[in-house]
Protein backbone atom coordinates (compact mmCIF):
# COMPACT_ATOMS: atom_id res chain seq x y z
CA UNK A 1 0.00 0.00 0.00
CA UNK A 2 1.68 3.26 -0.65
CA UNK A 3 2.05 5.95 2.10
CA UNK A 4 -1.27 7.61 2.82
CA UNK A 5 -3.44 5.04 0.83
CA UNK A 6 -6.51 4.08 1.70
CA UNK A 7 -8.78 1.33 2.12
CA UNK A 8 -9.86 -0.87 -0.73
CA UNK A 9 -14.01 -0.59 -0.07
CA UNK A 10 -13.85 2.93 0.85
CA UNK A 11 -13.87 6.33 -1.44
CA UNK A 12 -9.81 6.87 -2.05
CA UNK A 13 -8.73 10.18 -1.67
CA UNK A 14 -6.70 11.15 -4.52
CA UNK A 15 -3.75 12.67 -2.53
CA UNK A 16 -3.76 10.06 -0.60
CA UNK A 17 -2.56 7.15 -2.89
CA UNK A 18 1.25 7.87 -3.73
CA UNK A 19 4.13 8.22 -2.15
CA UNK A 20 4.52 11.80 -3.10
CA UNK A 21 1.49 12.33 -1.44
CA UNK A 22 1.49 15.39 0.15
CA UNK A 23 -0.20 15.76 3.57
CA UNK A 24 -1.92 18.86 3.49
CA UNK A 25 -5.41 19.26 5.82
CA UNK A 26 -7.69 21.51 4.04
CA UNK A 27 -7.30 24.80 5.25
CA UNK A 28 -10.83 25.22 6.94
CA UNK A 29 -10.42 22.10 9.27
CA UNK A 30 -6.48 24.02 9.62
CA UNK A 31 -8.26 26.82 10.99
CA UNK A 32 -10.60 24.79 13.41
CA UNK A 33 -7.56 23.00 14.64
CA UNK A 34 -6.11 25.68 15.32
CA UNK A 35 -8.70 27.12 17.53
CA UNK A 36 -9.29 23.44 19.31
CA UNK A 37 -6.25 22.73 20.56
CA UNK A 38 -7.79 22.07 24.88
CA UNK A 39 -9.04 19.26 26.54
CA UNK A 40 -11.30 17.41 24.31
CA UNK A 41 -14.92 17.23 25.26
CA UNK A 42 -17.93 15.20 23.84
CA UNK A 43 -20.57 17.06 25.99
CA UNK A 44 -21.88 20.53 25.55
CA UNK A 45 -22.55 23.09 22.45
CA UNK A 46 -19.20 23.73 20.84
CA UNK A 47 -18.75 27.46 19.12
CA UNK A 48 -20.53 26.24 16.13
CA UNK A 49 -23.44 25.03 18.28
CA UNK A 50 -22.55 21.64 16.85
CA UNK A 51 -22.36 18.55 19.89
CA UNK A 52 -18.62 16.94 19.34
CA UNK A 53 -18.61 13.47 18.54
CA UNK A 54 -15.65 10.90 18.10
CA UNK A 55 -14.90 10.76 13.76
CA UNK A 56 -12.00 9.21 13.70
CA UNK A 57 -9.36 7.00 15.13
CA UNK A 58 -5.76 7.11 14.45
CA UNK A 59 -3.48 4.08 15.87
CA UNK A 60 0.36 3.88 16.53
CA UNK A 61 1.18 0.88 14.76
CA UNK A 62 4.04 -0.98 16.85
CA UNK A 63 2.54 -1.43 20.21
CA UNK A 64 -0.82 -1.27 19.21
CA UNK A 65 -1.97 -3.13 15.93
CA UNK A 66 0.47 -5.70 16.76
CA UNK A 67 3.04 -6.38 19.48
CA UNK A 68 6.23 -5.28 17.67
CA UNK A 69 7.45 -3.13 20.58
CA UNK A 70 8.81 -6.59 22.06
CA UNK A 71 10.19 -7.45 18.35
CA UNK A 72 12.40 -3.81 18.47
CA UNK A 73 13.39 -4.55 21.65
CA UNK A 74 15.22 -7.56 21.03
CA UNK A 75 16.48 -6.90 17.87
CA UNK A 76 17.85 -4.01 19.84
CA UNK A 77 19.14 -6.06 22.98
CA UNK A 78 20.92 -8.82 20.00
CA UNK A 79 22.63 -6.00 17.54
CA UNK A 80 23.83 -3.84 20.49
CA UNK A 81 25.06 -6.66 22.66
CA UNK A 82 26.74 -8.04 19.36
CA UNK A 83 28.55 -4.61 19.60
CA UNK A 84 30.13 -5.33 22.86
CA UNK A 85 27.45 -2.98 24.69
CA UNK A 86 25.19 -4.05 27.33
CA UNK A 87 21.79 -3.36 27.07
CA UNK A 88 19.78 -2.92 29.86
CA UNK A 89 16.48 -4.15 30.15
CA UNK A 90 14.95 -1.14 32.22
CA UNK A 91 15.15 1.10 28.74
CA UNK A 92 12.72 -0.99 26.91
CA UNK A 93 9.39 1.09 28.11
CA UNK A 94 11.12 3.72 27.35
CA UNK A 95 12.10 3.23 23.51
CA UNK A 96 8.50 2.74 22.33
CA UNK A 97 7.84 5.98 20.34
CA UNK A 98 11.46 6.58 19.47
CA UNK A 99 12.93 6.86 15.95
CA UNK A 100 15.82 4.50 15.45
CA UNK A 101 18.39 6.91 16.25
CA UNK A 102 16.90 8.11 19.65
CA UNK A 103 16.43 4.94 20.34
CA UNK A 104 20.07 4.22 19.84
CA UNK A 105 20.91 7.25 21.86
CA UNK A 106 18.66 6.19 24.34
CA UNK A 107 20.28 2.68 25.15
CA UNK A 108 24.22 4.43 24.84
CA UNK A 109 23.01 6.99 27.51
CA UNK A 110 26.06 8.53 28.24
CA UNK A 111 28.90 6.00 26.35
CA UNK A 112 31.03 7.59 23.76
CA UNK A 113 30.84 5.53 20.57
CA UNK A 114 32.24 5.31 17.91
CA UNK A 115 30.33 6.87 14.97
CA UNK A 116 31.12 4.06 12.28
CA UNK A 117 30.17 1.52 14.53
CA UNK A 118 27.11 3.63 16.09
CA UNK A 119 26.03 3.40 12.06
CA UNK A 120 26.47 -0.04 12.08
CA UNK A 121 24.42 -1.02 14.43
CA UNK A 122 21.56 0.89 12.99
CA UNK A 123 22.01 -1.03 10.03
CA UNK A 124 22.67 -4.76 12.47
CA UNK A 125 19.40 -3.76 14.22
CA UNK A 126 17.43 -3.15 11.62
CA UNK A 127 18.27 -6.53 9.33
CA UNK A 128 17.41 -8.35 13.06
CA UNK A 129 14.30 -6.28 13.40
CA UNK A 130 12.80 -6.75 9.51
CA UNK A 131 13.67 -10.85 10.06
CA UNK A 132 11.73 -11.14 12.80
CA UNK A 133 8.56 -8.86 11.37
CA UNK A 134 9.19 -10.77 8.22
CA UNK A 135 7.65 -13.80 10.24
CA UNK A 136 4.20 -11.55 11.57
CA UNK A 137 1.36 -13.07 9.98
CA UNK A 138 -2.29 -12.28 10.74
CA UNK A 139 -2.10 -14.05 13.83
CA UNK A 140 -0.06 -11.49 15.40
CA UNK A 141 -2.43 -9.00 14.86
CA UNK A 142 -3.33 -7.23 18.51
CA UNK A 143 -5.89 -9.35 20.29
CA UNK A 144 -8.59 -7.87 19.33
CA UNK A 145 -7.84 -5.92 16.86
CA UNK A 146 -9.67 -6.88 13.97
CA UNK A 147 -13.29 -6.88 14.98
CA UNK A 148 -12.45 -3.28 17.03
CA UNK A 149 -12.10 -2.08 13.42
CA UNK A 150 -15.07 -4.10 11.66
CA UNK A 151 -16.99 -2.61 14.56
CA UNK A 152 -15.24 1.38 13.53
CA UNK A 153 -15.79 0.85 10.20
CA UNK A 154 -19.79 -0.25 10.83
CA UNK A 155 -20.22 2.96 13.25
CA UNK A 156 -18.76 5.33 10.18
CA UNK A 157 -15.72 5.71 12.11
CA UNK A 158 -12.35 6.74 9.96
CA UNK A 159 -9.48 5.27 10.90
CA UNK A 160 -6.11 6.12 10.38
CA UNK A 161 -2.30 4.62 10.98
CA UNK A 162 0.69 6.35 11.85
CA UNK A 163 3.83 5.20 12.84
CA UNK A 164 7.41 6.65 13.36
CA UNK A 165 8.88 3.48 11.50
CA UNK A 166 10.01 2.92 7.93
CA UNK A 167 9.17 -0.38 8.65
CA UNK A 168 5.59 0.07 9.24
CA UNK A 169 4.16 -0.69 5.59
CA UNK A 170 5.69 -4.12 5.73
CA UNK A 171 4.40 -4.58 8.97
CA UNK A 172 0.83 -3.73 8.10
CA UNK A 173 1.18 -5.75 4.80
CA UNK A 174 2.12 -8.81 7.10
CA UNK A 175 -0.78 -8.42 9.58
CA UNK A 176 -2.90 -8.24 6.62
CA UNK A 177 -4.03 -4.71 7.23
CA UNK A 178 -2.42 -2.56 5.36
CA UNK A 179 -5.12 -1.59 3.05
CA UNK A 180 -7.87 -1.91 6.26
CA UNK A 181 -7.00 2.26 7.19
CA UNK A 182 -8.45 5.02 5.73
CA UNK A 183 -5.27 6.92 5.71
CA UNK A 184 -1.56 5.52 6.87
CA UNK A 185 1.30 7.97 7.20
CA UNK A 186 4.83 6.57 8.27
CA UNK A 187 8.16 8.10 8.30
CA UNK A 188 8.62 7.43 4.65
CA UNK A 189 5.32 9.61 4.18
CA UNK A 190 5.89 13.27 3.50
CA UNK A 191 4.97 14.14 7.21
CA UNK A 192 6.35 11.03 8.49
CA UNK A 193 9.85 12.25 9.69
CA UNK A 194 8.42 14.69 11.49
CA UNK A 195 7.56 14.37 15.06
CA UNK A 196 4.78 12.42 16.70
CA UNK A 197 2.54 15.60 17.13
CA UNK A 198 2.83 16.66 13.32
CA UNK A 199 1.48 12.88 12.64
CA UNK A 200 -1.11 12.80 14.51
CA UNK A 201 -2.38 16.06 12.87
CA UNK A 202 -1.78 15.64 9.80
CA UNK A 203 -3.83 12.49 9.66
CA UNK A 204 -6.33 14.36 11.46
CA UNK A 205 -5.76 16.84 8.37
CA UNK A 206 -6.33 14.00 5.87
CA UNK A 207 -9.40 12.33 7.61
CA UNK A 208 -10.89 15.42 7.52
CA UNK A 209 -11.51 15.45 11.54
CA UNK A 210 -10.59 18.28 13.82
CA UNK A 211 -8.61 17.18 17.00
CA UNK A 212 -11.19 17.04 19.43
CA UNK A 213 -12.96 14.35 17.35
CA UNK A 214 -10.09 12.46 17.65
CA UNK A 215 -8.76 9.47 19.27
CA UNK A 216 -5.29 8.09 19.37
CA UNK A 217 -4.46 4.99 20.51
CA UNK A 218 -1.28 4.91 21.53
CA UNK A 219 1.58 2.86 23.45
CA UNK A 220 3.81 5.26 24.31
CA UNK A 221 3.45 7.93 27.34
CA UNK A 222 5.03 10.70 25.78
CA UNK A 223 3.11 10.34 21.83
CA UNK A 224 -0.21 10.26 24.65
CA UNK A 225 1.43 13.40 26.15
CA UNK A 226 1.38 14.84 22.64
CA UNK A 227 -1.79 13.53 21.73
CA UNK A 228 -3.87 15.07 24.81
CA UNK A 229 -1.70 18.70 23.84
CA UNK A 230 -3.38 18.60 20.79
CA UNK A 231 -6.58 18.19 22.36
CA UNK A 232 -7.69 14.32 21.08
CA UNK A 233 -8.45 11.77 23.09
CA UNK A 234 -6.16 9.07 24.13
CA UNK A 235 -6.08 5.23 25.03
CA UNK A 236 -3.18 3.69 26.31
CA UNK A 237 -2.58 0.26 25.15
CA UNK A 238 -0.16 -1.86 27.48
CA UNK A 239 0.56 -1.37 31.55
CA UNK A 240 -1.25 1.15 33.69
CA UNK A 241 1.82 2.42 35.57
CA UNK A 242 3.26 3.49 32.17
CA UNK A 243 0.20 5.15 30.55
CA UNK A 244 -1.46 7.30 33.43
CA UNK A 245 -1.24 10.42 31.31
CA UNK A 246 -4.09 8.33 28.66
CA UNK A 247 -7.79 8.81 29.39
CA UNK A 248 -8.32 5.21 29.16
CA UNK A 249 -6.11 2.56 29.75
CA UNK A 250 -6.43 -1.18 27.95
CA UNK A 251 -4.58 -4.19 27.86
CA UNK A 252 -5.43 -5.01 24.61
CA UNK A 253 -8.87 -4.46 22.27
CA UNK A 254 -10.11 -7.76 23.64
CA UNK A 255 -13.64 -7.32 25.13
CA UNK A 256 -14.10 -3.85 24.12
CA UNK A 257 -15.84 -2.11 21.98
CA UNK A 258 -15.92 1.62 20.35
CA UNK A 259 -19.07 2.64 21.53
CA UNK A 260 -18.26 1.17 24.95
CA UNK A 261 -15.10 3.43 25.13
CA UNK A 262 -16.24 6.40 23.42
CA UNK A 263 -18.77 6.80 26.43
CA UNK A 264 -16.04 5.88 28.81
CA UNK A 265 -13.68 8.56 27.03
CA UNK A 266 -16.55 11.11 27.08
CA UNK A 267 -16.13 10.77 31.28
CA UNK A 268 -12.91 10.69 31.53
CA UNK A 269 -12.17 13.65 29.44
CA UNK A 270 -14.79 15.77 31.86
C1 LIG B 1 8.30 3.12 16.13
C2 LIG B 1 8.73 2.22 17.26
C3 LIG B 1 10.13 2.51 17.71
C4 LIG B 1 11.08 2.50 16.52
C5 LIG B 1 10.61 3.53 15.49
C6 LIG B 1 11.50 3.52 14.24
O1 LIG B 1 8.00 4.36 16.62
O2 LIG B 1 7.86 2.38 18.37
O3 LIG B 1 10.53 1.53 18.65
O4 LIG B 1 12.40 2.82 16.93
O5 LIG B 1 9.29 3.22 15.11
O6 LIG B 1 11.33 2.30 13.61
P1 LIG B 1 12.22 1.72 12.44
O7 LIG B 1 11.55 0.42 12.11
O8 LIG B 1 12.18 2.68 11.31
O9 LIG B 1 13.59 1.54 12.98
MG1 LIG C 1 4.11 2.37 19.41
Amino acid sequence: MAEGSVKQDRPRRTRANGPDSMVQPNPVDNQRMDACVREPTLVGPHQDGERAAIRAVIFDVDGVLADTAALHVEAWRSAVQDAGIPFLGESADSLRGLSRRASLERILGSRPLDNSLFERILVDKNARYRKAIAALTADNRMPGVTGFLLELEKLGVKTAAVSASRNAKFVLQRLGLNERFDVFLCESSEVGAAPAPQRFTAAAGELRCVPHTCVVVEDSAENIRFARQLGMFTIGIGERKRLENAHLIIPSFVGVTPTELFKKLEIAAN
